[in-house]
């Protein structure tokens, strides 16, 4: 009988290095993002943790976190400039988002990404315990599943990818395109976001692979890899939780009064990404400023962006153009003590972000491209109260669940001020049913149901997803 222990393999381990009040330095589970979203189905079953416990040098021996075992895989200065810097953040990264920065080609972060992959390979086969799950995440592991089976063909391999898998036209430019679907075809199911870049992946196993491809299955060999959409989400519950907490309601209302009380408060959370489409919102938000639309004295934006890739030259590039722009709007139309754009670009912790998410009336969220964004769900899950409106880009896979946000196309700034300002303006009880709305929808779509339906995909005995549902 299979064994129900799971194995999650992420290029990141779900802890972060901080500094104890006594100096010490303590590992605490990382909030946010991909670590967040596969966090609470760790709970259920014993589990062992592999990934990357960022920095270089020899891996550190860590702890158990929640009752999840963490294996580290190290990775030396070489590995994280080609592998992580290179291969996945400035080749695939940018490739997958629409190209817009320029994907970078070089053929030795090609030798590191497969190096790095099959050192997480080995990891994973070491630890798994026969017949177990195994779970790879993301497009820093693609080919992972691929090399997993040819080292132990009894697990059971599942592939989910957080971002979105380009059309063909943009794919067909990656000089080792084979090699990349080989290895996520490793892999029994291959999850997507969206049931469009299923639709891609088929078309492209079938045009570069000549294998026959549904949007459904695959052919390999004497095997068939299944497909399909299966929308990622966030932790609802512990979002309310947090929200409702009454240090982080009054946390809400000083925020409100340091910004002297406005009309209207706007605010947008990103990491610093040029997919996000900070500077498109800039310019939108700077247009209405100059043509009247908005007073900075009744209104204000709250812009937070969260340091990602610091070593990455795109991203280098991008802060500078950021800063260079909010610089520019503060000083052409800000007053002492009165900016046009309060700009805060530091991490920042989850119960401050959950009281800014109850403090804004209207949360902007326009990526030029974006896999799911769980900023714009985390804002409906903090909205307890049924207010605030939310502005949503129609690129992140989020809106194609959160239809009644304000759906906007960043790219066209008339229409993204247009947009702004009917969510500025609308009545509350369109505000309050469009959040009701949302809300309904996440409460049966949170993270746990994402994994349920997933695992129940991949495991067709039900073993591992019966003991998610009767935890
Ligand atoms: C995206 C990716 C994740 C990644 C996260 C943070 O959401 O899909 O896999 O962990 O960004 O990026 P970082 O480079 O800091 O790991």
């Amino acid at each position: 009988m299979r064994q129900t222990s799971l194995v999650v393999v992420a290029n990141r381990l779900p802890v972060d290095d901080t500094v104890a009040p006594d100096g010490a330095c303590e590992w605490r589970r990382s909030p946010g993002g991909l670590v967040s979203a596969l966090h609470p189905i760790l709970h259920h079953t014993p589990a062992t943790w592999v990934g990357w416990a960022g920095g270089t040098g020899p891996a550190p021996s860590l702890p158990a976190v929640d009752g999840v075992r963490m294996h580290t895989v190290p990775l030396s200065a070489d590995d994280v400039r080609e592998h992580y810097e290179g291969f996945a953040n400035a080749t695939l990264w940018p490739l997958y988002h629409d190209a817009v920065e320029q994907p970078v080609y070089h053929r030795r972060w090609w030798e590191s990404y497969q190096r790095v992959n099959q050192r997480f390979a080995e990891a994973a086969a070491e630890i798994a315990e026969p017949g177990a799950v195994v779970w790879v995440q993301d497009y820093h592991l693609q080919l992972v599943p691929g090399m997993l089976r040819e080292l132990r063909p009894d697990l059971l391999i599942g592939f989910f990818l957080h971002v979105p898998f380009p059309p063909p036209e943009l794919f067909m430019q990656l000089p080792r395109r084979a090699e990349l679907l080989l290895g996520m075809l490793g892999a029994d199911l291959v999850g997507f976001q969206r049931a469009q870049a299923a639709h891609n992946f088929a078309q492209l196993c079938a045009k570069v692979l000549n294998v026959p491809a549904t949007d459904r299955r695959i052919a390999v060999e004497d095997r068939v890899v299944r497909i399909g959409a299966f929308p990622v989400s966030i932790d609802m519950a512990e979002m309310e939780q947090l929200a409702r907490r009454p240090d982080v309601v009054a946390r809400a209302r000083q925020f409100r009064a340091d910004l002297g009380e406005p009309q209207h408060m706007i605010l947008s959370v990103d990491r610093m990404d040029y997919t996000k489409g900070i500077e498109h919102r800039l310019k939108a938000y700077s247009e209405l400023i100059a043509d009247g639309h908005i007073k900075v004295r009744d209104t204000v934006m709250v812009q937070v962006v969260v340091p990602a890739r610091e070593r990455v030259e795109q991203y280098q590039v991008l802060r500078d153009r950021v800063e260079h722009k909010v610089g520019r709007i503060n000083g052409e139309f800000g007053r002492v003590g009165e900016p046009a754009i309060h700009y805060l670009n530091q991490p920042f912790d989850r119960a401050e972000l959950a009281a800014l998410y109850r403090a804004a009336d209207i949360m902007v969220v326009t990526p030029l491209r974006d896999g799911m964004n769980l900023v714009a769900k985390e804002y409906v899950a903090a909205r307890v109260d049924n207010g605030g409106a939310l502005v949503l880009s129609e690129f992140a896979g989020a809106a194609a669940e959160l239809t009644q946000a304000y759906l906007v196309n960043p790219h066209d700034l008339d229409g993204l001020k247009l947009t702004l300002m009917h969510a500025k303006e609308a009545a509350p009880s369109d505000v309050t049913a469009r959040m009701t709305a949302m809300r309904d929808h996440l409460r049966g779509h949170d993270i746990q149901a994402w994994a349920r339906s997933y695992l129940t995909a991949l495991d067709h005995t039900g073993s591992l997803a019966a003991r998610l549902t009767t935890d």
